[in-house]
């Protein structure tokens, strides 16, 4: 069977699905591999590498992928109402694995059970220790929350550690991280690494101990509500409107005296809670940044915008698009081996094929389409 990896065309996507040394480890699998052209350079994998690693290089996206098995891209193919129909080159019966947003674009779902594309969808992957290496929002929300706190550094006008100098003392930056998830809880690190005073707050009481043993403070509002605040999954609920006001107030409170905010609270299928209002921003010191990784889900921020960085009250809001694809080397050799790992699942064991198990959890939790019919039990129903 033959794998194929196309360059991704979306805006802001800087990486890609497949890395040299995974070409290699799909060789070793049996696959046949082809890599369109320069799909790798910005993520600094060369043609030549790919090459040089067993592929076939490709300058025709049509030609790649009319007789691809196996799609693996980072971002859902393009269709023809976006202007490029990349979604009409893939092959009848295709396998198509990816972050394919099917929240967020819900009808792409019907335009792959009608191409009979089987599709399965990386977000989806269940928190279970045997899909871990299969994560791929960990592994994005990892580099997403290091990468947030450099933009913050980037647009503050001052230094994050405490510095005792001739001239004077520097204090050390207050930093609050808004949700200690995968990518708050890696802010949190590195912001400690840079010498900043961190906190951090969030709905999940078991965040708690996970802040604090990175030398953070945790705030939170504590109620009964909160001790069903987590899903089976690990992620939280949206919280009811009492909850919310009372951490508003407590946000309200401790915002004023904050430099940096690193804003990453997110809630899966919804919209992201808003929790720095307008009148929490004014309370700010002018100088000061909020990084919104929420942006692009609605944002946690209510006055940022996404792919920009605009100012209010004397505070910058920074709402970079797509923050993985700005580490996009190390988020793309770490996405490229979620994939690998998935596929790995998935194949005869040095056969160069398929063995999709239906029965098993990751595959229920993860598959779109099959054979043009929407399966996934989520969203056959809408
Ligand atoms: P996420 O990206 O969906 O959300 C980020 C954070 O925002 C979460 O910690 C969430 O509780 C928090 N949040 C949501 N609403 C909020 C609100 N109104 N106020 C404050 N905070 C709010 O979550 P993420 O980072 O993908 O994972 C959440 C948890 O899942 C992890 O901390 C971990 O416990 C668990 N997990 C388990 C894995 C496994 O077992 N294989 C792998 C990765 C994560």
């Amino acid at each position: 069977m033959k794998i194929a990896i196309p360059k991704e065309r979306r805006p802001y996507e800087r990486r890609v699905a497949a890395t040299p040394d995974t070409v290699k480890k799909y060789r070793a699998l049996g696959y046949d591999v082809a890599v369109e052209s320069g799909a790798g350079i910005d993520a600094a994998c060369t043609d030549e590498a790919y090459s040089a690693a067993g592929a076939t290089i490709v300058s025709d996206t049509a030609l790649l992928l009319r007789d691809a098995d196996i799609v693996l891209k980072v971002q859902r193919p393009m269709n023809d109402a976006e202007g490029r129909n990349e979604m009409g080159l893939l092959k009848v019966g295709a396998l198509l694995v990816g972050m394919l947003n099917p929240y967020g674009a819900r009808t792409d779902l019907d335009l792959y059970a009608r191409g009979q594309i089987t599709s399965m969808s990386m977000e989806l992957m269940p928190r279970i220790t045997r899909a871990q290496s299969m994560d791929v929002l960990s592994s994005q929300s990892n580099l997403a929350g290091y990468k947030a706190v450099l933009d913050a550094a980037e647009q503050f006008g001052r230094a994050f550690p405490m510095m005792m100098t001739a001239a004077g003392t520097v204090p050390p930056t207050k930093l609050m991280v808004m949700g200690a998830g995968v990518a708050g809880l890696q802010a949190i690190a590195t912001a400690r690494r840079l010498g900043a005073v961190v906190s951090a707050t969030d709905v999940r009481p078991i965040a708690k101990e996970q802040v604090e043993s990175l030398g953070a403070t945790f705030v939170m509002v504590e109620s009964d509500e909160t001790k069903q605040a987590e899903t089976s999954g690990g992620y939280a609920k949206e919280m009811s409107e009492d909850y919310k006001r009372r951490q508003a107030e407590l946000i309200a409170e401790t915002i004023k005296k904050q430099d940096v905010v690193i804003c990453t609270a997110l809630i899966p299928g919804r919209a992201a809670p808003n929790l720095v209002s307008e009148a929490m921003l004014k309370s700010m010191k002018p100088g000061s940044v909020v990084v919104d990784l929420a942006v692009e889900q609605g944002g946690n921020c209510a006055l940022s915008e996404a792919g920009k960085v605009v100012e209010a009250y004397g505070v910058k809001i920074v709402g970079y698009r797509n923050v993985p694809s700005r580490i996009q080397i190390d988020a793309s050799a770490l996405y490229a081996r979620n994939l690998l790992n998935f596929i790995t699942l998935i194949s005869a064991k040095n056969e160069g094929r398929l063995a999709i198990d239906w029965n098993d959890d990751i595959i229920r939790a993860v598959a779109l389409t099959h054979q043009g019919a929407i399966i996934h039990a989520q969203f056959s129903s809408v």
